[in-house]
């Protein structure tokens, strides 16, 4: 019997991981898709920690695009359901892009050190899933390695991020005596085993409950003892857990575990199955669409250029919102109204990419393009909606862009507009002389920015500074806009939708702006291309 859309649906995981660098992000992904099967052996993914970072071998990455594009979307079956990992690009300076992607989510799984504890990056990204309500499982890593203290930890991650914390597991030992978990919730017992590293562990021993004496025949008497007191203690000072309260954000439970050597890996999968999200209702502007709708719905959260160098494509990432989304299909494009057939969208497996005969809800769809499909789109069958909250950041960092060649001026202009559309960058054009201001949210991100122009554009260029600090979108009706424009017109621009821009040169000058035109909106943040 053939499964109905809802039950389809409902077996979709759509998630993505949150950390800090170096905290496992990457090991455990490796790992969640070798228990899914969509890899065969660890070390597949990519390079780790600081290999990756190294600042040449990251251009480097990102110049075989194919590698890291592969890699942002990775779809695997576990356990009857079927799950779409959304990669956050890892490195500090480029978190705008990760923004986005967790507009595509229905959950998050948050990745933390235990020697380190909530980091910078951890908290950032913790506030944005915030902002959307996205539910958050946490996954303590490395605990094969001595960190601190499980209930410092806890206490940690409620305090500092506000957020009740209720632990799934707990860890019996730590570092070098590090023997396994208790399941809280299960009441039993997941021994560690240390020759996993890289294979899949030996099921684990079943025991019914702490007070099985069975625990005292498997573990050290202190390791026991310390267990029970633990365990009790927990039990009695964090809550027990409430799916309602994780799903609407304000409770996380808490895994223990050791990505590297596949302890506390499938816990986390069958925690994923059991009480993470289907796909959620989304919010269009015109209406709430529910993921069981028949009508195929979806909104562009990603944009990736020149994936193949020789040819002059891109890709744009769509979510499906609901719908029974079949190659071939016609769908309107409501920011231009025209109808598109998408005849070759790709679906994206761990190391490759294949055709996509049909998506549902949740699932991400790769839409190759020329160029006519911007982030933020909304793709609809027959009506035309357009979904919200896709953010574009006010970047932090503007500098001026030029030519070395000055014959290559008009090349540059289209460039400069091609990133801007990917949502790479902030690209102004003043409104008064001819120069290109670029604004990024990292310093990292001009360097990148003048490789990718001259290796995918052939255009070498030069970044310098402006006397300008910082952008703001602005916002008012029809006559105050054109009255703003005409008392700022040596600060003003045009980013590349034609949206006018305030270019501040400091702080006071910013302050005076809004003092002067109370009834105007200086935007950190605009919604992009809705309407
Ligand atoms: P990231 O994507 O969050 O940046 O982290 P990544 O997985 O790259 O891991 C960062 C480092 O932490 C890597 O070490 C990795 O092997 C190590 N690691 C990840 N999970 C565990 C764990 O459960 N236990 C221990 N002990 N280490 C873990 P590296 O030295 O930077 O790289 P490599 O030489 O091991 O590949």
């Amino acid at each position: 019997m053939s499964e109905t859309l809802r039950e389809i649906v409902q077996k979709r995981r759509t998630f993505a991981i949150i950390s800090h660098p170096d905290a496992g992000k990457t090991t455990l992904t490796e790992k969640l898709l070798l228990f899914g099967g969509a890899i065969n052996q660890a070390g597949a993914v990519k390079a780790r920690g600081e290999n990756r970072r190294a600042h040449s071998d990251w251009m480097k990455v990102e110049q075989e695009r194919g590698i890291s594009v592969a890699s942002s979307v990775m779809s695997f079956d576990y356990g009857g359901c079927s799950f779409n990992l959304l990669d956050t690009p890892g490195h500090e300076d480029f978190s705008e892009d990760t923004y986005r992607v967790l507009t595509a989510v229905d959950s998050a799984v948050m990745v933390i050190d235990c020697a380190k504890g909530i980091e910078a990056q951890t908290k950032k990204l913790f506030e944005v899933c915030r902002l959307r309500d996205i539910p958050i499982i946490t996954f303590i890593n490395k605990l094969d390695r001595d960190g601190r203290d499980p209930f410092e930890l806890l206490q940690e991650i409620e305090q500092t991020l506000a957020l009740d914390v209720t632990p799934a597991v707990w860890p019996i030992g730590m570092g070098r005596d590090f023997k396994g978990c208790f399941d809280l919730i299960k009441d039993h017992l997941n021994l560690f085993d240390k020759g996993a590293k890289g294979t899949l562990p030996a099921k684990a021993g079943d025991i019914n409950g702490l007070d099985d004496p069975m625990l005292d025949a498997l573990l050290p008497a202190d390791l026991v003892q310390n267990l029970r007191e633990n365990a009790a203690l927990a039990r009695e000072l964090c809550p027990a857990f409430d799916r309602a309260a994780y799903l609407q954000g304000t409770q996380t439970p808490v895994f223990f575990g050791s990505a590297i050597h596949n302890f506390g890996v499938q816990e986390l999968l069958d925690a994923l199955i059991a009480f993470a999200p289907a796909p959620r209702p989304q919010n269009a502007v015109e209406r709430v669409v529910d993921p069981q709708e028949e009508k195929v719905t979806g909104f562009v959260f990603k944009i990736q250029a020149n994936m193949d160098p020789k040819h002059r494509d891109r890709i744009a990432f769509m979510r499906v919102c609901s719908g029974h989304f079949k190659r071939g299909m016609k769908l309107t494009h409501s920011r231009s109204l025209k109808q598109m057939i998408l005849h070759n969208p790709v679906l994206f497996l761990a190391q490759e990419r294949a055709l996509a005969d049909e998506a549902f809800a949740g699932d991400i769809v790769g839409l190759p393009n020329h160029g006519g499909i911007r982030i933020g789109d909304t793709f609809c069958e027959g009506e035309s909606l357009h979904f919200k909250g896709i953010p574009c950041f006010a970047p932090e960092l503007l500098q001026k862009v030029r030519a070395k060649d000055p014959l290559k001026a008009k090349h540059l202009e289209k460039a400069l507009a091609q990133i801007a559309e990917e949502g790479g960058a902030s690209v102004f054009k003043p409104v008064q002389g001819n120069d290109f201001i670029v604004g990024v949210v990292g310093q990292l991100q001009f360097e990148v920015l003048a490789d990718r122009i001259r290796t995918e554009y052939d255009i070498p260029v030069l970044f310098e500074p402006t006397i300008y600090y910082t952008a703001r979108w602005v916002k008012a009706d029809k006559d105050m806009l054109e009255k703003f424009e005409a008392a700022n017109r040596a600060t003003c621009a045009r980013d590349h939708d034609g949206e006018l821009v305030f270019l501040a040169r400091n702080a006071w000058h910013l302050n005076k702006a809004g003092e002067d035109f109370p009834d105007v909106k200086l935007m950190t943040t605009r919604e992009q291309s809705v309407m």
